[in-house]
């Protein structure tokens, strides 16, 4: 049966989109979350376009069989590789009503704000550098911001697997800044451009020099999301409002379970599914 009002679907690759569930929860308490972790599938950071977009599909549609009518891709990657399709091709043959908004645009719209020497740099998956999706959309907004991107492919594995504290993630994340900052040491702003790095937070702070300024997403996609529900009342109408939240993951839900609870800042419930 189709279901007419439903939660708002947040999807990740596995932990990442975490970050920004705890963000639009924390502005936006009223509304019904369904999270949904590919952990099984994750990292998608070095995966294919194809391989991406695939399994991504796969995933909003697991949500809206669940009962959503909106998606976030809380996931940079996947917002890169697969939104622009899923929006323009798939949502016509699924729903043309439902609705799947990603993590980039509203990130980027506030970029121009921030910096002033319009020198900016990304940190992301390789996949999200790859697709210089950052660059594209900063230069419809702000074409006078010279954009470089830094791949950071060690950066999700260490929150993964639990070692972002580890002297191990000191090197990775030193290396990675001096090698951005290496490239345009004109660089005032910085776009964490991945949902796991907010976890390794503490030694971006301690290895990125005074002056040039972290850009995390969660705050800005929980506005925007705000501002896009005020905008859209014809979809604000659809949404549960029980203030519950439910986790799905397509791995151990054990596992899930503890991982969660560390992004999340309190216990939480899994299920395990199947896409
Ligand atoms: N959290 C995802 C992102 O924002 C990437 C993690 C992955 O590589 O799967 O890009």
């Amino acid at each position: 049966m189709l279901m007419t009002t439903g939660p708002i679907g947040v999807f990740d690759s596995g932990y990442g989109g975490l970050t920004i569930l705890r963000q639009i929860r924390a502005t936006m308490p009223q509304y019904d979350y369904l999270y949904l972790g590919d952990n099984a599938r994750a990292p998608y950071g070095e995966r294919s376009f194809e391989v991406v977009y695939e399994f991504t599909r796969q995933a909003v549609r697991y949500l809206f069989d669940q009962g959503c009518h909106l998606v976030i891709l809380a996931c940079n990657t996947a917002s890169a590789k697969a939104l622009r399709t899923i929006q323009q091709v798939d949502l016509r043959r699924f729903d043309p009503k439902r609705r799947v908004l990603g993590v980039i645009r509203p990130t980027v719209e506030v970029v121009g704000n921030i910096s002033k020497t319009r020198h900016v740099g990304i940190m992301a998956t390789d996949g999200t550098i790859r697709s210089k999706t950052y660059e594209l959309e900063i230069e419809k907004f702000y074409p006078d911001i010279q954009v470089t991107g830094e791949a950071c492919p060690m950066w999700v594995p260490l929150v993964e697997n639990d070692e972002y504290e580890s002297p191990g993630a000191d090197y990775f994340v030193r290396e990675r800044i001096e090698h951005l900052l290496s490239r345009d040491p004109q660089i005032d702003s910085v776009i964490l451009g991945c949902t796991h790095y907010p976890l390794l937070l503490g030694k971006i702070r301690q290895y990125m020099p005074q002056g040039v300024h972290i850009i995390e997403q969660g705050g800005y996609v929980a506005t925007s999301l705000k501002d896009y529900l005020g905008r859209h009342p014809e979809m604000e109408t659809r949404l549960t409002k029980g203030g519950n939240i439910r986790f799905l993951t397509t791995e151990r839900a054990e596992q899930f379970r503890e991982k969660a609870a560390v992004f999340m800042g309190e216990t939480i419930e899994a299920e395990r599914v199947q896409l």
